[in-house]
């Protein structure tokens, strides 16, 4: 079987980490919208237009199940890709659930982009949750071109983000939620700044989960060896300095699932 996973760039490879641990007998067929991203400082239909675009091109190459690894992407085409695609589709959500059911006392700091944040997909989550009272969201968008920089160094790294926690006091909140892909590479950053009584929580497993759960519903056959097939925007990719970006990028990201 081949999994086909999309994301506006590197992010999606921190959910695809975690289903090459979880999951086996897989081929992936990887599509990072390079060239437009990023996704969460655009318009809902410009983000919905470019996720047609790489389900219609994974589907072509043979995908069989589609990860949208974004939850901007989610947030603004899931039901859109649904209509029109047959095969399942598993789209992400800033992980606010689990974030509320451990819920004590302390608040909670909802992080992902800018336009996951003001979508309505987001608005429905927190009513459902009943948890407007409890939670602040801060976008911290800033983070997806030094993912895609490859800028991981504390330097680059953590002056922007004590500019963007400075408003918080960190001794009144229980968790930071990632939802954002891209927030993952950068999971040990956040921790050091807010200390380690403050629980980070993604929606990477989770995802892999309800992956597996179409992989079982569906039936499909656990044929494959785990083989990566990446395209940027369309495009294969073949040259080796990018694909062992790539690669690295997927080491990192498997370090930052611990
Ligand atoms: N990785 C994406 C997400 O999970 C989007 C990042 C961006 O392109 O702005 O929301």
């Amino acid at each position: 079987m081949q999994i086909g996973f999309f994301d506006s760039g590197v992010g999606g490879l921190t959910v695809l980490a975690r289903a090459l641990r979880e999951i086996s007998g897989a081929d992936y067929l990887y599509y990072a919208d390079t060239r437009f991203v990023p996704y969460g400082t655009k318009t809902k239909d410009e983000v919905r237009a470019r996720a047609l675009a790489a389900a219609d091109s994974l589907f072509r190459h043979g995908a069989e199940v589609l990860v949208v690894a974004c939850n901007t992407a989610t947030s603004a085409a899931i039901e859109t890709l649904r209509d029109k695609y047959g095969a399942p589709i598993i789209g992400m959500e800033p992980a606010v659930k689990p974030a509320v059911e451990c819920h004590k006392d302390k608040r909670i700091l909802v992080t992902a982009t800018e336009l996951s944040l003001r979508e309505e997909k987001f608005r429905n989550l927190v009513a459902r949750l009943d948890c407007e009272e409890f939670i602040d969201l801060l976008p911290l968008g800033g983070l997806v071109p030094l993912a895609e920089a490859l800028r991981f160094d504390k330097e680059s790294v953590e002056p922007y983000l004590r500019e963007q926690f400075k408003p918080f006091d960190f001794g009144r909140y229980q968790a930071i939620v990632l939802g954002c892909t891209h927030f993952i590479f950068f999971k040990k950053h956040i921790q050091s700044i807010v200390g380690p009584e403050v629980d980070l929580i993604d929606g990477n497993l989770g995802t892999v989960r309800r992956l597996a759960a179409a992989i079982a519903e569906r039936g499909l056959q656990a044929d494959g060896s785990g083989r990566i097939t990446f395209f940027e925007s369309g495009e294969p990719v073949t040259e080796p300095d990018k694909l062992e970006r790539f690669h690295r990028l997927i080491k990192a990201a498997d370090e930052a699932c611990e």
